[in-house]
């Protein structure tokens, strides 16, 4: 969603601050913004709708001078897609960049009289609000505070004025906030991608707290203005990480890269030769591991499709374990109950989804243990969980999220081979799911490799298609939930995922020639049950396409059958392929796969 970005230093603050809004542009947006000061303390503006191109365009026609300035993309929540909407935000002797909602932004307005907007925004409000409060004689930070304290939603603000020329103050509420300390200048950013190639150290300012910013660092405050001593962290990964790597798009890069990175997820978490894995992070005792008799497993989008592939596994690995899966922002609103011993795993790839972040907090009020699996290393779920682990994917750019699912599900399944050794699980099967995890990074990248070719024809045959079912049982159901979404997000293609036993329930009304149908098969028990169902649809006029890993001869207009190694995991496998045709389909309509229409990366808002 938004973006911030923040300089004060020595370098010309407009070309910091463009870097940056770059480097945040994968987290979706619809325009964008820089405010700064100039060496006389005279501040400039540029907004414009539409990609950072834009707002180049605009600074080319008229460069900002200076060493100070804030910038911002705006994922439009309050009012349209409009320049005056855009951030930085200008009110009296304010300049204001704003993520998140301010709730209670109407009576706010009531009260600012005397003060005429020129948007439809919650942030000019807010600007105006702490105008207000900069009165004489209150510094910036006292009057920012005044301000946040009769703000009732969630901010990640920037704010300067030209009557404090070489500070910039920052605060946060449940919108993240990371400030860069480096060599005479500090870099502000609610994600740590825009700070790398600057500094390595880091502050990451926690809820209510307020930060005053200059080229000499950054000191922090409670919001009873109490001086406070924040760790100062090193913030991970390199500039190449976030880069294409010669792919064209950042998606088509992360899903090919999916070797590497999972080979980053397993270090040092299997041991193959004793056919047992092992997780550092859960903070758990053993007595702790032992007592576990349910585990809930919070997540949204395609975090939600991984906890749900996992509880499969895990519900075999820890036969006396319950497991239950949910969709954050359903869960945060239920009265849900959970028994004593559960263990919550709250899985997000950027550890800012606000609603998997708001069931962290409702689970935790609750007295049970929750667990982070994240992949974003400083995140507000990472630091705000008991204990958990890093999935360690690497920066994932591109909207729809690829790599991360893969590392999320290999995770959990690594959580609960390990509590399978506490619980007399099934051993024999940790032992196996062991064996396969070792080899699996060198089996996703030769079935990649090997298919392909294979995959781009096929999304070349469906590319004009408009509507598609995706259709699994057991561990292939939640990779045909998943291949939907990841169709539906990047090609705007209507389609849906259903457990193929469900069929005759009512999906298989729509099954007609302007449809076509993906049936993952995996060759297991239920393998027979599955062509069943396919035979169904192929009864009733359905194209359909089989990704399997059965050597079985099957009925279908086309299939892609992929030979390994790996059975029981065979869904990861299969899933890639499905990561490849979406990519080819989307591609293939010409869409903007990177950054897909009104989809934001990060969904921190409600
Ligand atoms: O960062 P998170 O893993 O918490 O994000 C959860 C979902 O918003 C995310 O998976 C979303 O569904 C993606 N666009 C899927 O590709």
């Amino acid at each position: 969603m938004c973006g911030i970005v923040g300089y004060v230093g020595k370098r010309t603050a407009q070309n910091v601050l463009v870097n940056g809004l770059k480097r945040l542009e994968y987290r979706g947006y619809d325009s964008a913004g820089i405010a700064t000061l100039d060496d006389e303390d005279n501040p400039h503006v540029a907004r414009s709708v539409g990609k950072i191109a834009e707002l180049e365009n605009v600074l080319l026609a008229k460069p900002h001078e200076g060493h100070l300035g804030i910038g911002h993309t705006r994922w439009a929540t309050h009012g349209g897609v409009t320049v005056s909407n855009a951030h930085p935000h200008h009110v009296g002797n304010i300049y204001l960049v704003h993520n998140g909602i301010i709730e209670n932004y109407k009576e706010l307005k009531e009260s600012l009289s005397g003060y005429k907007f020129n948007s439809d925004t919650d942030t000019e409000v807010l600007a105006a609000l702490i105008d207000k409060n900069y009165t004489k004689g209150v510094s910036l930070k006292d009057a920012v505070a005044k301000a946040v304290k009769q703000v009732r939603g969630t901010y990640g603000i920037a704010v300067f004025s030209p009557n404090e020329p070489d500070t910039i103050v920052v605060a946060r509420l449940g919108s993240p906030l990371i400030i860069g300390i480096g060599n005479d200048e500090t870099i502000i950013a609610s994600d740590a991608s825009a700070l790398l190639g600057y500094t390595r150290e880091a502050i990451y300012l926690n809820d209510g707290e307020i930060a005053v910013c200059t080229g000499k660092g950054a000191e922090v405050f409670n919001l009873n203005l109490k001086h406070l001593n924040p760790n100062h962290e090193t913030i991970e990964g390199d500039v190449e990480q976030i880069q294409k790597g010669g792919y064209d798009h950042f998606l088509l890069k992360e899903i090919m890269d999916q070797a590497t990175t999972l080979h980053n997820t397993l270090s040092g978490r299997i041991d193959p030769a004793n056919g047992t894995m092992h997780l550092g992070g859960p903070n758990l005792t053993a007595e702790e591991m032992r007592n576990i008799n349910h585990v809930v497993i919070v997540g949204c989008g395609t975090a939600y499709y991984a906890g749900l592939l996992a509880s499969y596994y895990m519900e075999q690995l820890v036969p006396d374990l319950t497991t239950e899966v949910v969709v954050a922002s359903e869960y945060r609103y239920r009265s849900f109950h959970l028994p004593k011993n559960s263990v919550a795993l709250i899985v997000s790839q950027s550890g800012e989804t606000a609603d998997t972040l708001a069931c962290l907090r409702e689970i935790k009020k609750r007295g049970v243990k929750t667990l982070g699996i994240v992949n974003v290393v400083g995140s507000t779920i990472a630091r705000e969980v008991d204990g958990g682990t890093y999935v360690h994917a690497g920066p994932e750019i591109s909207v729809a999220s690829t790599k991360a699912f893969t590392a999320q599900v290999v995770a959990m399944v690594m959580f609960a081979g390990m509590l399978a050794g506490y619980h007399g699980g099934n051993v024999e099967l940790v032992s196996k799911i062991t064996n396969e995890l070792a080899i699996l990074p060198k089996e996703i990248e030769k079935v990649l490799r090997t298919h392909h070719d294979e995959i781009k024809a096929l999304a070349k045959k469906y590319v004009k298609y408009n509507d598609a079912l995706y259709l699994g049982r057991d561990t292939a159901y939640p990779i045909a939930l998943e291949g939907a979404l990841k169709l539906k997000e990047i090609s705007y293609v209507h389609a849906e995922g259903y457990p193929s036993g469900e069929l005759k329930h009512g999906p298989i009304a729509l099954v007609d020639d302007t449809f076509f149908e993906i049936f993952d098969i995996i060759d297991n028990w239920l393998f027979d049950k599955s062509i069943g169902g396919l035979h169904e649809v192929r009864a009733r006029g359905g194209k359909t396409i089989v990704f399997t890993n059965s050597k079985a001869d099957i009925e279908t207009d086309d299939i892609v059958r992929i030979k390994s190694k790996i059975t029981i995991l065979a869904p990861l496998l299969l899933n890639t392929l499905q990561q490849l045709f979406a990519y080819y389909v989307a591609v293939g309509r010409g869409n903007d796969v990177d950054q897909p229409r009104n989809l934001a990366k990060s969904v921190t808002v409600e």
